[in-house]
């Protein structure tokens, strides 16, 4: 009866608006949000107006998205298979809970999305639908229509007089991307070759780091209670902190990374990610949680990590257990404060100092120097022999170890 469909403006989606009007003749309400991709969202609502849409959504949910998307998921220090900043998986759940909520406002009983059958991204808003609205229906039209390329979608604009502006679809990128506030994604292409590098014009926010400048940058991060609130002493929301740290990171050639990662539906998939911002940012959130967190803390952390990485990657942020490692995770970060300064230099960041009210880093104990008493180097032995105690036995009666 009435879907709201999460439209872009391009191609693809308004080729959808048009197919779920005639295929289902239902009515179709558009949502297109402003996440930080880079592109005007307002062209989109002449676009839906033109294909007769008459319920059309357009929302900057750029300080929702880094505040309760990003920032949280940076908490855990999530990486997804070792090196994936995970910069699609998490815009998902957001655009879910908006599709949603636009539902329950128009009274439509049916979401629609742009992804495709064999991908990650149908997982993630689907799950995150029925988890946010049980009865809801779900259309995905790539797993339902034959227009599997790009010839055919135009041929099917041409017969059914759907105006797209072929201009911006001709200057195309030969790539499939996602961008947000966090990064941009490109897959498809030449990189369906595994061995075939990316051309360096591919990439939209960063300077190769050969061509990035011979000067190091320094910049000054602080936190509080484990988010980042300012760069070098001035306050900044967190939609415009997350900006200017792409800035910084892409200007100093900062959070390229080309892997083949494992996809939920199982299949292996090539992928390209420039995440200047994010990748200054988890540098900087390890180094102050270093001088902050318990030992036992931060180590636990880091167990449950590739868990919660799992659980965004594959769709699953509106889950009880996401929500429970979620609440350690918090609880954990009451005392992640402070600053940590940061090194920028042709692709590498460093932390190079760290500084907190709520430190555990003890100057008296660590020194090389004379530590006047506060710590008993003789401890140490009793401590080391019972460690031994289990080794000496195993020893003691023979066992091998060689
Ligand atoms: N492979 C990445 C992920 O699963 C990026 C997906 C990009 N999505 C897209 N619609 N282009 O998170
Ligand atoms: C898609 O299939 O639509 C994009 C890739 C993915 O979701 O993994």
């Amino acid at each position: 009866e009435k879907v709201v469909l999460a439209y872009s403006g391009g191609l693809d989606t308004s080729v959808i608006v048009r197919w779920l009007q005639d295929t289902y003749g239902c009515e179709v309400v558009t949502f297109t949000a402003d996440i930080g991709q880079g592109e005007e969202v307002e062209p989109a609502r002449a676009k839906a107006e033109a294909l007769g849409v008459k319920e059309i959504y357009i929302d900057d949910l750029r300080e929702e998205y880094v505040r309760d998307f990003v920032f949280p998921m940076f908490r855990a220090n999530a990486i997804y298979e070792g090196e994936y900043l995970l910069g699609t998986s998490i815009a998902r759940p957001l655009i879910a809970k908006r599709l949603i909520e636009i539902a329950n406002e128009t009274g439509a009983d049916a979401i629609s999305h742009g992804a495709t059958g064999k991908g990650n991204d149908q997982v993630r808003f689907e799950l995150g639908a029925y988890a946010l609205k049980p009865g809801i229906q779900v259309i995905a039209p790539w797993r339902e229509w034959d227009l599997n390329s790009r010839e055919k979608l135009m041929q099917y604009c041409e017969q059914h007089k759907i105006p797209v502006d072929f201009s911006s679809t001709k200057k195309k990128s030969p790539y499939s991307m996602d961008a947000n506030l966090l990064h941009i994604s490109y897959e498809g292409g030449i990189l369906e070759d595994p061995w075939a590098e990316a051309e360096e014009d591919m990439w939209r926010w960063s300077v190769s780091p050969e061509a990035a400048p011979e000067e190091p940058t320094y910049i000054t991060i602080g936190f509080e209670k484990g988010d980042p609130v300012s760069i070098d002493g001035e306050r900044l929301s967190p939609a415009t902190l997350l900006e200017k740290l792409n800035k910084l990171g892409g200007a100093n050639g900062i959070g390229r990374l080309d892997i083949v990662e494992n996809r939920y539906v199982g299949m292996k998939s090539r992928g390209c990610y420039e995440t200047p911002g994010g990748t200054i940012l988890m540098k900087a959130h390890r180094a102050i949680e270093s001088i902050t967190l318990d030992r036992e803390v931060a180590h636990m952390k880091d167990s449950l990590m590739p868990r919660y990485a799992d659980l965004v990657y594959n769709g699953y942020w509106w889950s009880p257990e996401r929500r429970m490692l979620q609440a350690a995770i918090d609880e954990s970060q009451e005392v992640v404060n402070g600053e940590v300064r940061l090194k920028l230099y042709k692709g590498s960041v460093s932390a190079v100092g760290r500084r907190s009210v709520d430190s555990l880093f003890d100057e008296r104990i660590a020194t090389f120097e004379d530590d006047a008493g506060a710590y008993n180097q003789k401890d140490a032995e009793g401590f080391i022999k019972l460690n031994a105690l289990r080794l000496r036995i195993a020893a003691g009666k023979g066992r091998k170890l060689i």
